[in-house]
């Protein structure tokens, strides 16, 4: 099938290229010159586990390729997935005008039968609006349009493999033209059925669910799904901090209440808090979602809040050891606001580096993938070459982001280069035992303080 693919970030490029991996050729689209010119010349805007080589692959058996204008891509395909950013306005609803400048140019040069999919995370309610724009400004009246959503879910960091083993496929759909349609473009991964270039055999994979709703639905349980994790993520860290202050061990709590399989182990690991372009922008605009329909999300506004929080707790336990931060020389390891990924935005690491920067802190960090992103956001700190860099005369080191890379280290040459060899673990990634039997002092979160001991 032919598929136009507009919005050529994260979701963009990853369904792009998953689509053209398993068969369709794509057309993917981008209004930035700059990100669709280094595209065609094979580089990558991002970094993204496995998805360079995809993206070459691809490129090279000419099933996909880069344009800046959404008109040659509409004139060739009658499918469309609208992956463009919706980020947080003041007032924490989503900004839709990317999604609306879309439709506009769709409208104007649509011809013949469309599907317009929206991928790009949007309010429910959405597609009603999107209906009548299209059913108000088409400009060829003969043109039907069908609109649909399809949520994604993949998680940065491991992406490629979240395309090709989806836990469901959720569709939206007011026709069943469109349900039709959307079935039979993601056939292979439903099936299963397709060379996995992730996993060397993934025959023995079971077919994927394949969930046909309404529009509303379909829009709502992508944002149901992110706000629920991030409720167990501030769930888990409400507990912390009470493991802290009764000197309890949440490590120990959390395994033992994630082994219940209703509740289940994943996003039960304290720390910083969550970041990234999704949860944060994803609770807001639901609470917002919530707000105008009348109903009480109190509980989400609750999330938000103790979210919040967590960078003032962190900030303080980094006080509480070193007590004046003015001059101090600081360390951070990860700058990501997750591993394998380069993606800085709403990152907790930004946060703690401002406010150590505020009370006049020096910092040193590092990151494999993120500091040239970083850089933009906080070009005022010291970006060091290796994890080696940032520990040195360092009078305290914060791990910020769980790279693989950092429980790998040579630890008794961290604990030389330092000038206190004191490590704060804000996403609980050390063992305690390993690192204080090296001879680290180590302030984790939700473990019994020394107060206790
Ligand atoms: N990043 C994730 O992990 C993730 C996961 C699931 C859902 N989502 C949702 O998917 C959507 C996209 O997220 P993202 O992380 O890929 O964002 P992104 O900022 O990485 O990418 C959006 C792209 O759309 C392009 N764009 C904007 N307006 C355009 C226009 N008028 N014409 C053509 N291109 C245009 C931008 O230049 C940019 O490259 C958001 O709604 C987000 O909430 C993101």
């Amino acid at each position: 099938m032919d598929i136009a693919v507009i919005g050529a970030g994260y979701v963009g490029l990853i369904t792009a290229t998953g689509l053209a991996e398993i068969g369709h050729r794509v057309i993917c689209v981008d209004d930035d010159l700059a990100k669709i010119e280094v595209l065609k010349s094979g580089g990558m805007p991002f970094f993204e586990p496995g998805l360079a080589d995809l993206v070459e692959r691809n490129r090279q058996a000419q099933r996909i390729e880069f344009v800046p204008q959404i008109e040659y891509a509409v004139a060739d395909c009658q499918v469309i997935f609208i992956c463009v950013g919706t980020p947080p306005l003041e007032n924490g609803e989503a900004d839709l005008s990317s999604v609306e400048m879309v439709a506009r140019r769709i409208s104007a040069c649509a011809r013949g039968y469309h599907l317009v999919i929206e991928k790009s995370t949007v309010p429910v309610q959405t597609g009603r609006r999107l209906r009548k724009h299209f059913d108000i400004y088409s400009s060829d009246p003969d043109s039907p349009c069908d609109v649909a959503s399809n949520p994604e879910f993949l998680r940065e960091g491991s992406a490629v493999e979240d395309f090709f083993h989806p836990d469901r496929i959720v569709v939206g759909v007011d026709s069943d033209r469109a349900a039709r349609l959307l079935e039979e473009i993601y056939q292979p991964v439903l099936a299963q059925s397709f060379t996995c270039p992730v996993h060397r055999d993934c025959r023995k994979r079971s077919p994927v669910p394949f969930v046909v709703t309404d529009i509303n639905s379909a829009e709502l349980i992508k944002h149901a799904s992110n706000s629920f994790l991030a409720m167990k993520i501030s769930f888990i860290n409400m507990v912390a901090d009470l493991c802290e202050a009764v000197g309890a061990d949440v490590g120990k709590v959390a395994e033992a209440v994630g082994m219940d399989k209703r509740i289940g182990a994943s996003f039960l690991r304290p720390g910083v808090g969550f970041g990234g372009s999704c949860f944060p922008k994803d609770l807001q605009a639901f609470v917002r979602v919530g707000q105008k329909a009348g109903c009480d999300f109190t509980l989400l506004r609750e999330v938000e809040r103790i979210n919040e929080k967590r960078i003032d707790l962190f900030v303080n336990k980094i006080k509480n050891e070193l007590w004046v931060l003015r001059g101090k020389r600081i360390g951070v390891w990860g700058l990501a606001f997750k591993p394998r990924t380069d993606d800085v935005r709403c990152a907790p690491s930004l946060a703690v580096i401002r406010r150590l920067l505020a009370e006049g802190a020096r910092v040193r960090a590092y990151d494999p993938e993120a500091m040239e992103k970083a850089k933009v956001e906080v070009p005022e700190i010291e970006y060091c070459t290796d994890a080696y860099g940032a520990a040195e005369g360092a009078e305290a080191l914060l791990a910020l982001t769980e790279w693989e890379e950092f429980l790998h280290l040579d630890l008794a040459k961290v604990h030389q280069m330092m000038a206190r060899p004191l490590i704060l673990d804000g996403r609980n990634m050390f063992s305690r035992a390993t690192l204080t039997g090296q001879g680290f002092e180590y302030v984790d979160i939700g473990s019994r303080t020394r107060a206790h001991i």
